[in-house]
């Protein structure tokens, strides 16, 4: 897919006062600082769109972007944010998992995981929320310039399998970097897909 226009939208703290849902919806979440605005930025191609910082807890709004004037990308604030105090990271769970399980025009939740670290536990659980609740996603390895490929591929078999403790099927998973635009391609197609069956009306319609 070619990303012609990519604009900030708006940023919300409030799950009512969100854009209207009448666009097919993507979001990225993951721990802080594992590359969720950077990779917006290189899916968009554009440096400054979403804001990224060496510092974890840079994004803590729900961020929303239109592409192509037909769909909405999300800038999630990480989860798992050490600095942050006890009641804020209440809150953030209270007010992202309403985001998810609420927002009705939400085609899919990538994952975002870091491709140099063993299955972390928080990430697993994160997961198997989402499979509680039927959320469709998919798993998103960041980072993955930082190391040689087979250690990337040893760690996505590591989650793979971690995961299969409590799912029949693991979803999608894609190897991806930021800076040198591995894997983005590839995710960008996965989004022109489900585009595709959003925009056409199923066959209820006509019924
Ligand atoms: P929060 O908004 O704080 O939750 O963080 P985030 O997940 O949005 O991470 P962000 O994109 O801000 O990136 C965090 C740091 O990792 C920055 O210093 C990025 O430059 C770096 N980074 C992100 N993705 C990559 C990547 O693919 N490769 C390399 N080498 N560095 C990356
Ligand atoms: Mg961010």
């Amino acid at each position: 897919m070619l990303v012609k226009t990519a604009e900030f939208v708006c940023s919300n703290t409030q799950v009512d006062k969100l854009p209207d849902p009448n666009l097919p919806e993507y979001a990225f979440i993951g721990r802080s600082n594992v590359g969720k605005s950077s990779l917006i930025n290189a899916l968009t191609n554009r440096k400054g769109l979403a804001k990224t910082s060496q510092k974890p807890g840079k994004t803590q709004l729900i961020n929303h972007f239109i592409i192509n004037d037909t769909w909405y990308l999300v800038d999630l604030p990480g989860y798992g944010y050490a600095q942050t105090s006890k009641k804020n990271r209440a809150e953030w769970g209270k007010f992202i998992r309403r985001y998810l399980t609420d927002r009705e025009n939400l085609q899919c939740i990538f994952v975002l995981v870091d491709s140099r670290l063993e299955p972390q536990k928080i990430d697993l659980e994160f997961c198997c929320w989402l499979g509680e609740h039927g959320l469709p996603f998919m798993l998103v390895f960041t980072k993955a310039d930082k190391q040689s490929g087979v250690k990337s591929d040893q760690n996505v078999a590591k989650f793979k399998r971690a995961l299969l403790n409590w799912f029949e099927e693991v979803p999608a998973r894609i190897i991806t970097s930021s800076e040198t635009r591995l894997g983005v391609e590839e995710i960008l197609v996965k989004i022109d897909e489900i585009n595709e069956r959003f925009e056409k009306p199923s066959a209820s319609d006509y019924i």
